[in-house]
């Protein structure tokens, strides 16, 4: 089994490839930081490094068109801005655009043709809790992240039956990306619970996986208020 896995230097990622290394004949780990890349290298001798930077999405689509024989990907790398209560500029908004959805699909783009003629492969969109709710202080993140999941809907249904798509929506996991978080993030979880829970979605092919489930319903019932509710909640939140 060949597979991709970007975001692989820190966090979620780094800990895929781990789990993964044991499993597969060889694994693509993408980012940019090559010295975290090389020492996973070093770890494991089934991993290659792939120094990309997401945002160059020219340099994205030229290494989804050259790489074959790709059983799984995993599109895990994204960016979150620091919450602001400042209107995003509009450089920031399209970087994170451009590296938590855009680059997906200009990965995609060379990898889905070739899964289509071996009619095998698995697709897995690493999208977030935060999809589900237009947070005030993160509007480039919750938006990307919403793009995700109607990409992942469209692409499941495109795809199906041959090749299989995977989108997670996970809540709150301690990584890097959550440690610059100055408020409270209810259910907080260790990276390797929240790995396990990440890696039992991609084993049993479900669909969509949203956790903890806690959270969901939370948020679930939120979303079913008066939009004129959830705007004074969120509103209280942004300030
Ligand atoms: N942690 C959470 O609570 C949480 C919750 C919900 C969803 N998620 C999602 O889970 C995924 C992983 O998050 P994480 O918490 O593990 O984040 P993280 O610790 O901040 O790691 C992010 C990874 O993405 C890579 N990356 C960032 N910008 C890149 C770029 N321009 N080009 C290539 N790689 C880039 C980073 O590598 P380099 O810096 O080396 O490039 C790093 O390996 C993300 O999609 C995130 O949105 C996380």
């Amino acid at each position: 089994m060949n597979i991709i896995i970007t975001g692989a230097s820190r966090g979620i990622g780094r800990e895929l490839v781990k789990r993964y290394s044991k499993k597969a004949d060889k694994i693509y780990a993408v980012a940019r930081d090559g010295n975290k890349l090389e020492s996973l290298a070093g770890e494991f001798k089934n991993v290659k490094p792939v120094v990309l930077d997401l945002s160059d999405l020219k340099s994205v689509r030229k290494f989804g068109k050259e790489i074959k024989n790709i059983d799984m990907v995993i599109c895990n790398a994204a960016i979150s801005l620091p919450h602001s209560p400042s209107f995003t500029p509009f450089e920031d908004f399209k970087k994170t655009m451009d590296i938590n959805f855009l680059s997906v699909h200009a990965l995609l783009e060379g990898i889905v043709p070739d899964m289509q003629k071996r009619k095998r492969g698995k697709i897995v969109l690493i999208s977030s809790l935060a999809s589900l709710v237009g947070a005030p202080s993160s509007m480039p993140y919750s938006a990307s992240k919403r793009a995700l999941n109607s990409y992942a809907q469209s692409l499941r249904n495109l795809l199906a039956p041959n090749i299989k798509v995977i989108n997670i929506l996970p809540g709150f996991i301690k990584t890097d990306m959550t440690q610059k978080n100055d408020f409270y993030m209810p259910f907080l979880m260790e990276l390797d619970e929240g790995v396990d829970r990440i890696q039992k979605a991609i084993e049993k092919n479900y669909k969509e996986y949203a956790f903890p489930k806690r959270l969901y319903y939370l948020i679930k019932f939120f979303n079913m208020l008066p939009v004129s509710l959830q705007d004074k909640l969120l509103q209280k939140v942004a300030k």
